[in-house]
């Protein structure tokens, strides 16, 4: 008998354990043995009934997905799932923790299910572009019904036991002694002479024909609705509307080959990318060797939008926060803002007056320095001015214990400039949110040049308690996600001073999959912003540079976007969507003429396949001079701080899904026109020289 899977025998119970830590994962290891231990079980005449069930911390969270992709060992899941389907006694899954996924669909496959009350299932599938495959589209509908099916399905959200047990998804729920009830439940099966009772061979969640076509109907208006309809939305929609009256046999089969289109096509490709993404970017060299410092309480300097933000998010990770604002009245704003953000989740029915005030107790205000004496991390958003920035770190370096973590929110300025005002600054790291920093998940972790390893560790640990994505970032001018917007929204200005509207930009960047087009992003950021940060750098641009005013003319009408119901668009009073303006594009036109462009047509894949080799190329730079460290590292921050569609994996997936022989031969061509801008990344050269891809350097 395989160690990852055990029978023992408990009177006439056998007891079938999976154990293949963290969460049981099914391998191949785990099919292999599942399946000798099953047949082991339903052959030996002592066994009257089966119980399956999880060692450790759950019943199987899912599939293995390092499988994916690659060749896929016998026996796969369904055949296992059908072997258990079939045993000749009783099968009962005792579940506890998660049965997600495939874990699911083996609960599904036995004949009783029975839980522990904290136990969720769920078919989470969707997330990585596919639905379930072995067996799910079949036994679920059957057991449940449609409107269960397709809502678990499509959502991808696990429900809580109480829940699937009143859905008629579980047979029992038990308070505790997951095990002891289960035996008891399984010998009253077996003193009632329960029959065996294959989930596949259910009518009672499909008998009702009226309620499958107004579960059909639902669904297939649930999938109008979504932000983004993938290609496995329509296969649950197919397999489920089919399978209902197919055999079991014709039912599998057809479930199977949706499922295995879902897996091979580009969608699905782009979502396991991103998938493990997001486990690689807490894996970084300093954690790895340092623990993270305590972090009991925070300090947030500064109480305007930023600041709001932040202290919201730590407030809600149940960290108390104390704001410094720089005078009363500031401070007042600032606690208003904070107030403001919880009285809308009260309005919206997300907290109660209760929880708000429970929230709020965390909170405290000060204008004094020394009031934040002990805290152990303070997070600096103040005035984007490299003065003001320096001024509040000597504040800190004087008044805050030594020991604590000083961070600061900057967007662009060097983190070293910074830390060097304090006599401490491997203390300092730079701790980039993004707004409205208590929703947006990315949070950068700049590292400066010398950081203590466990300042950086206490930064990643911030990320994890406030459930934000970390991606370890450089210390050089924006970072890795503004450095590399600088490049691709310079290249979509080159674009409409030679010809292209900004709203076809915007038009063909959202049709790829983006919320919105890059224009309508300046006008919600606003213009301000941009401008400054252009006028900071104008004594060191180079004069080789090419540079397009037509944003700088903007920004001199007053028009910094939606604040201001101008920017690029117009906006009524209240919009957020704005309408084209003509004199924005008159305004554009008088500046193609100041230059003297001849305007040209761009085709939208002209447009797009520029603005995301200008992406792609300078993640190639980030990641050549270790600015990320390494390429998946760029998709998490285009990913979860840009808009990036997640299931195109990220700007260097897309890349090494186009061939990265493709994206060079482009950037070649702009740069006939343009040779200082498009400038092929040497990472990106030498991989195409070698045939290799970005993801040969996600380690
Ligand atoms: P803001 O202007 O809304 O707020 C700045 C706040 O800092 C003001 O309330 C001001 O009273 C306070 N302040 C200024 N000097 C101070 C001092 N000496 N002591 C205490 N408080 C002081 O600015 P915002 O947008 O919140 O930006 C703050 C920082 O965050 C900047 O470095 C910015 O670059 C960065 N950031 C901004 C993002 C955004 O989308 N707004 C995104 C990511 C970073």
């Amino acid at each position: 008998m395989s160690k990852v899977v055990t029978l023992r025998q408990i009177g006439a119970i056998g007891v079938i354990e999976i154990q293949n830590p963290p969460v049981n994962a099914l391998g191949h290891a785990v099919r292999e043995g599942l399946m000798d231990a099953v047949s082991a079980a339903d052959d030996n005449l002592e066994i009257s009934a089966i119980i399956i069930t999880g060692a450790g911390r759950t019943f199987p969270a899912g599939a293995d997905i390092s499988e994916f992709g690659g060749q896929m060992l016998e026996p796969p899941l369904p055949a296992v799932i059908n072997r258990i389907e079939s045993c000749q006694k009783p099968v009962v899954a005792a579940i506890h923790g998660t049965a997600l996924g495939g874990g699911f669909e083996i609960a599904l496959g036995c004949h009783y299910r029975v839980a522990d009350a904290n136990a969720k299932v769920g078919l989470p599938e969707i997330h990585i572009g596919v639905f379930p495959g072995a067996g799910g589209t079949v036994r679920l509908p059957r057991l449940a019904g449609l409107a269960v099916t397709f809502d678990m399905m499509i959502s991808g959200k696990p429900i809580k036991a109480g829940k699937a047990e009143s859905l008629g998804v579980l047979d029992a729920v038990f308070d505790a002694d997951l095990l002891d009830n289960a035996l008891a439940f399984t010998r009253a099966l077996i003193d009632d002479q329960a029959i065996v009772r294959p989930t596949s061979r259910m009518t009672q969640g499909i008998a009702d024909t009226a309620a499958n076509e107004a579960a059909i109907a639902a669904a297939k208006a649930a999938l109008t609705r979504l932000p983004k309809r993938l290609m496995a939305h329509d296969a649950i929609l197919r397999c489920v509307t089919h399978n209902i009256s197919a055999t079991l046999e014709d039912a599998l089969a057809f479930e199977r080959e949706n499922f295995v289109q879902c897996m091979t096509g580009d969608e699905s490709q782009g979502l396991v990318h991103a998938f493990f993404a997001d486990r690689l970017s807490a894996k970084v060299p300093e954690a790895g060797r340092a623990k993270p410092r305590s972090l009991a309480n925070i300090a947030v300097v500064g109480g305007g939008t930023m600041g709001t933000g932040i202290t919201c998010a730590a407030l809600d990770a149940g960290i108390p926060v104390t704001m410094v604002e720089r005078d009363a009245d500031a401070l007042a704003r600032g606690r208003t803002n904070v107030e403001k953000v919880y009285a809308r989740h009260v309005e919206k029915g997300r907290l109660t007056d209760a929880e708000r005030d429970e929230v709020l107790a965390r909170y405290q205000g000060t204008t004094e320095f020394a009031d934040i004496a002990e805290v152990d991390m303070v997070i600096e958003a103040v005035f984007e001015r490299m003065d003001v920035k320096k001024d509040v770190f000597k504040q800190l370096d004087q008044h805050v214990r030594q020991g604590a973590v000083l961070a600061s929110n900057t967007s662009y300025l060097d983190i070293d400039d910074i830390a060097n005002a304090t006599s401490r600054p491997s203390d300092v790291i730079g701790l980039h949110f993004f707004s409205p920093a208590n929703v947006m998940k990315l949070l950068e972790i700049v590292i400066p040049s010398q950081p203590h390893d466990d300042a950086v560790a206490t930064g990643f640990q911030l990320a994890k308690q406030l459930r934000k994505m970390p991606v370890r970032a450089g210390n050089c001018d924006g970072f890795i996600g503004n450095r590399v917007l600088g490049v691709y929204a310079a290249a979509a200005m080159h674009m409409v001073e030679d010809g292209a509207s900004p709203y076809d930009i915007d038009r063909v960047i959202t049709e790829f999959g983006y919320p919105m087009g890059p224009f309508s992003m300046f006008d919600l950021a606003g213009g301000d912003i941009g401008w400054e940060t252009r006028k900071r750098k104008e004594p060191t641009r180079p004069p080789e540079e090419r540079y397009v005013h037509i944003a700088d003319r903007l920004c001199e009408n007053g028009w910094f976007g939606q604040k201001t119901g101008r920017g690029w668009y117009r906006y009524e009073p209240g919009a957020r969507r704005g309408q084209p303006d003509p004199e924005v594009l008159a305004i554009i036109d008088a500046e193609r003429q100041r230059q003297g462009v001849q305007a040209r047509l761009f085709s939208d894949d002209d447009i797009r396949t520029r603005y995301l080799c200008a992406m792609v190329n300078e993640g190639a730079n980030c990641v050549l001079d270790g600015t990320a460290l390494r390429p998946s590292d760029v998709d998490i921050t285009k990913l979860y701080g840009y808009g990036f569609p997640r299931w195109r994996g990220g700007p260097m997936k897309w890349a090494d899904m186009q061939g990265l022989d493709k994206i060079l031969a482009a950037i070649e061509h702009y740069a006939q026109d343009d040779a200082h801008f498009w400038k092929p990344s040497p990472l990106l050269v030498d991989l195409v020289a070698k045939g290799n891809t970005f993801a040969s350097l996600n380690k």
